[in-house]
């Protein structure tokens, strides 16, 4: 049974789809209890303290670089080395954003040679020394400007041959290095977290994933110059695949923090808010299975979701 599979199931009719989930519980019991299949999930309830709201998308890169710092050094309290994962995207690279506060403001406040640094994910045949490749855009507004050593720096090479050894090799590092203490998220606007686009499963490991349409669109700007230049031909030149952490890998991690800003992505924070089938958006498997995120939106990326569903009542 495949990703696909699931998908049609949970577009099917209530009649239909439980006698479809019993079918499945019947001849594959095992397969059911290692998805964490959402008929039997249990559901946590969000609390007001998992979410923050800030006023625009400034103010929401500021706090979240706060409560990074201060995760981070309380990290480095208990252990000799962190190991932090870093997402790409507009999110965090925008000006006045994350990783513009987190390089000016707080390049001193850490201690940068204890921080091991991995990455979320990659466009498959994109070289490191592509500016398009999320190697280069991370090395650039991120890494470089910390002064992180190089041999405490692991990033997907999406011009690799051997992809499946890339997978294989980045499971192994983070569990050498006894797991992810802060992975730092985007969401897309499908719902998706990493490259991990709808249908994606909750066991599913580093892999090589294909771009859903949607997620081309979303991105197509960074590759217009390819396209000649106009919007719209850039979506041909964004490639069809990528490599991503997967769900389970990023579930893992001790802490997550998920950042949402703007309109476009009012929608698919509701549904995650509201935890619509993981499967549908991958983002609610946060909501349903992590044992620590906080969710930093700005006004307008909560502004389709009603506060009084939060437990506690409004805010
Ligand atoms: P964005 O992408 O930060 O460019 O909006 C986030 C994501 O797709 O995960």
């Amino acid at each position: 049974m495949d990703s696909k599979c699931l998908f049609v199931i949970s577009f099917a009719k209530t009649k239909i789809k439980f006698a479809l989930l019993l079918f499945i519980c019947i001849t594959n019991p095992i397969f059911v209890l290692k998805q964490n299949f959402t008929l039997f999930a249990s559901y946590r309830r969000l609390k007001q303290s998992d979410i923050i709201i800030e006023s625009d998308y400034n103010s929401m890169s500021r706090t979240a670089v706060k409560m990074f710092i201060s995760e981070l050094k309380a990290v480095l309290q208990k252990k000799d080395k962190a190991v932090v994962m870093l997402p790409t995207g507009g999110t965090y690279l925008s000006k006045g954003g994350f990783y513009q506060i987190l390089t000016t403001e707080y390049r001193n406040a850490i201690d940068w040679s204890r921080v091991i640094f991995f990455n979320l994910d990659e466009y498959i045949g994109v070289s490191p020394k592509d500016k398009r490749s999320y190697n280069y855009q991370l090395m650039e507004a991120v890494l470089e400007p910390l002064g992180v050593p190089l041999e405490n720096i692991h990033l997907f090479d999406g011009s690799i041959l051997n992809v499946k050894e890339e997978c294989a090799k980045r499971e192994q590092w983070i569990k050498k290095l006894g797991g992810i203490d802060i992975t730092l998220l985007g969401i897309g606007r499908n719902g998706h977290i990493g490259f991990n686009e709808p249908g994606s499963l909750r066991n599913s490991g580093t892999r090589v994933v294909d771009l859903s349409l949607e997620t081309k669109y979303q991105n197509m700007e960074y590759f217009k110059d390819l396209g000649g230049g106009d919007l719209l031909s850039g979506i041909d030149s964004v490639p069809d695949q990528a490599i991503t952490v997967g769900i389970a890998t990023i579930l893992s991690s001790r802490e997550i923090f998920l950042l949402a800003s703007g309109q476009s992505k009012a929608e698919a924070v509701k549904n995650m808010l509201n935890e619509e089938n993981p499967l549908l958006n991958p983002a609610s498997f946060l909501i349903i299975n992590s044992p620590g995120v906080c969710f930093i939106f700005d006004d307008d990326a909560f502004s389709l979701f009603h506060e009084s569903q939060l437990q506690g009542g409004p805010f």
